[in-house]
């Protein structure tokens, strides 16, 4: 029998409990030291202009090369980059952030059936980062669930709100083919040739992470998401408002701009390493705010779970020595079931130089 107030690995009180509580504090579990707390003042004066792509441009013999240019100056700078023109429908990215915003208003009870501490379940509920092992609380809840191929795992997702299926896939699977085309792009400005792993790109793992921040009386005491990188080869992120905030290559934070319509695309580790350390992941956090729920879908992509990803042998020569050994979606599963992804970045156990 547990006791009562001991949390078990499936249960866990989510942030919009607390924020539905009201009140002026947050629980001190939330409370980050002090050199990780966000300096809010970023919010609204974005420091830099970061790069805007209009995809529309790889379609125009004329535009084609200098899009691929500034995608080529992005990814080695920043490994960040909004997109607009980018063939999703406006509306087909706001109905999946309403499908998932009705998910997050259903009743704990509901939700709680996809809880789980399992980082490896294909649908899973779930507060902060891993509720079970995080030692600071981050102001977050998510659904994450297994999206490639769709046919294999739309099943296992919610039923409730009844449309979260017809609308969360119609995004899922417009996103999974940005995400091909993005990573034909990327592979062409390292070089290589824009079909390298193609098979891999199109069964590769698309892991949809759909996180919803609630109003947080102390944004300046806490975070969404700690200071991370994303495990996969593409991030592509669909926010229903500001909060992301990626970090440049002088440890400076920069409060990402909302651009209505515009998708956000990340590198993740698994780009890093294939690209032998041309390309980095980007390190990014969330910040809360006062006054509204802000909502967002982080479409994870990777080569699939079992498949050894190490730097891509064109790219390894005696200015570039190989920088990484083999790691893939899997190990870093294996990882972040052991350690906390504050403690320390799976990239970095890859890393041989
Ligand atoms: C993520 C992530 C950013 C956001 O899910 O990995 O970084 O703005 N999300 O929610
Ligand atoms: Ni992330």
């Amino acid at each position: 029998m547990k006791e009562q107030g001991e949390i078990s690995e499936g249960s866990f009180t989510s942030a919009m409990t607390l924020a539905l509580q009201g009140g002026e504090n947050i629980p001190e579990r939330y409370v980050l030291p002090s050199l990780q707390r966000p300096n809010l003042s970023l919010l609204g004066h974005p420091s830099i202009s970061l790069p805007v792509i209009d995809l529309s441009s790889l379609n125009d013999p004329l535009l084609r090369s200098q899009a691929v240019d500034e995608i080529h100056a992005a990814c080695n700078k920043l490994g960040f980059f909004q997109v607009i023109n980018h063939g999703i429908p406006t509306s087909v990215m706001e109905d999946a952030l309403d499908t998932a915003k009705e998910f997050f208003l259903l009743p704990s009870e509901e939700k709680m059936q996809f809880a789980s501490a399992n980082v490896r379940e294909p649908v899973r509920y779930g507060t902060s980062m891993n509720h079970v092992m995080d030692k600071v609380f981050y102001w977050r809840d998510f659904i994450k669930h297994y999206a490639n191929p769709i046919s294999e795992w739309i099943h296992l997702w919610p039923s409730t709100p009844p449309t979260y299926k017809e609308k969360m896939g119609s995004y899922t699977k417009a996103v999974h083919i940005l995400q091909k085309q993005l990573m034909g792009v990327v592979l062409e400005s390292l070089g290589l040739n824009a079909n390298y792993l193609h098979q891999d790109i199109e069964e590769g793992s698309q892991v949809m992470a759909v996180n919803y921040y609630p109003p947080c009386p102390k944004p300046d005491l806490a975070l969404g998401m700690p200071s991370h990188s994303d495990y996969g080869t593409l991030t592509i992120l669909n926010q229903s408002q500001q909060g992301l905030e990626i970090m440049d290559q002088d440890k400076k934070w920069h409060s990402v701009p909302f651009i209505q319509g515009a998708l956000i695309v990340q590198l993740g580790d698994q780009l890093e390493v294939m690209s032998n350390g041309r390309y980095k992941s980007t390190i990014h956090r969330v910040t809360v705010n006062m006054e509204r729920k802000r909502f967002s879908i982080a479409s994870l992509h990777s080569l699939p779970i079992g498949k050894k990803v190490g730097p891509t042998p064109q790219l390894v020569n005696e200015q570039y020595p190989i920088a990484y050994r083999e790691g893939s979606f899997g190990e870093f599963l294996d990882y972040i079931s052991a350690k906390s992804l504050t403690e320390a970045r799976y990239i970095d156990t890859l890393r041989i130089l």
